[in-house]
């Protein structure tokens, strides 16, 4: 006889997930990929004159779906607003996986994608990145041919920061007749590689954005799933009627209507990005090429002294270690120019 208080075998055999820590907001948090730059004063603006009425009220979004629509050039039937990429990778496992099917990623990556298939009971196929960061297209090629449910794929991939450039994800997706491929491009911003157009020749094809990258968003929980409009109205029913909240609602249409701003944070990240690669190799650390606002950096068995005592000086970075199970791995965010070269000038202490 089950007893009412055991939950689900997925659920126990689950190790639970830790997330960012308490206590970040007054410190240079270059911990996990949001923007350090803020948001646009126009997603303020637009945030305090959010009235008692919409408040109040369950949050409609049919305005702001249309609006994300012709930002991000597809129709209204073919974009599904998310509570940020999350709810999105947690529609599509709840959509198309059930459990003991088979789910492929590439790790080391995001957390997410392995989180909610454990959830659902699926078995995860998990080919690794090599020591250099590269592609193990061997073996991702080889686990497509047994068809597994789902590929979570992001572009650029975090914590690597390597992309895949168009002409391989064309290779995936021919490789992958029987698989819904899920290309994540949260950092699509910093990349510019996007799969978007394809959803509809493709209705095994998921695209997945994010407002808490390059918009600064990542508090209020906004994201768009795009795919072929026969696929959305399905996904639809697995859907929460509610699954973004008014404030995230008017806080997107203002950001979606400041592109300066997004425009001003890819400048900066891009800046920061050389200025890191060039402070790594004057300290003689080795860092992976990124096309995202972070650079995986390799400070070996300095990490946790390293980590630690930028901590004491108000900088936050992620000790990513434990994905390349052994010490040596840090993922640290880009953000303007000036953060960057703060975090230099400290590091350059450090060591
Ligand atoms: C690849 C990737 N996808 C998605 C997310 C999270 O996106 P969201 O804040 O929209 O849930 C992250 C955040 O770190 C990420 O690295």
């Amino acid at each position: 006889m089950t007893t009412p208080t055991r939950v689900r075998r997925a659920v126990e055999r689950m190790h639970a997930y830790h997330p960012p820590l308490e206590g970040r907001t007054d410190k240079l948090r270059l911990d996990f990929n949001e923007n350090p730059i803020g948001c646009s004063p126009a997603v303020r603006r637009a945030l305090a004159k959010l009235g008692a009425a919409s408040i109040s009220a369950y949050p409609e979004q049919e305005a702001v779906c249309r609006k994300a629509a012709k930002f991000f050039g597809v129709e209204p039937a073919e974009l599904l607003l998310t509570n940020g990429t999350d709810e999105g990778l947690s529609l599509v496992v709840n959509a198309f996986v059930e459990p003991r099917d088979k789910l492929l990623v590439v790790e080391p990556t995001f957390a997410m994608y392995r989180f909610y298939s454990e959830l659902a009971g699926a078995r995860i196929v998990a080919p690794r990145y090599d020591a250099a960061m590269c592609f193990p297209w061997n073996n991702v090629l080889a686990a497509l041919r047994a068809g597994p449910r789902v590929f979570f794929l992001p572009n650029p991939n975090s914590p690597t920061g390597n992309l895949l450039s168009t002409r391989e994800l064309q290779r995936i997706l021919k490789a992958a007749p029987r698989t819904m491929v899920v290309i994540d491009e949260a950092y699509f911003e910093f990349s510019g590689v996007t799969v978007i157009p394809w959803i509809r020749r493709h209705k095994n094809l998921i695209v997945t954005r994010t407002f808490s990258k390059a918009a600064g968003l990542a508090g209020l929980r906004i994201g768009c799933i795009f795919v072929h409009r026969e696929m959305a109205a399905t996904m639809r029913k697995a859907q929460s009627p509610y699954p973004v909240n008014a404030a995230a609602l008017v806080a997107a249409e203002a950001a979606m209507r400041d592109r300066a701003f997004i425009a001003r944070t890819v400048r900066e990240v891009r800046r920061s990005r050389v200025e890191l690669a060039r402070g790594m190799k004057r300290f003689g650390v080795q860092f992976f090429p990124s096309a995202g606002n972070f650079v995986l950096v390799h400070f070996g068995e300095r990490t946790k002294r390293i980590v630690a005592a930028l901590a004491r000086k108000g900088i936050l970075v992620r000790d990513r270690s434990s994905d390349f199970g052994g010490e040596g791995y840090v993922r640290i965010t880009l953000g303007t120019l000036a953060q960057t070269r703060r975090l230099l000038r400290e590091l350059k202490e450090i060591l």
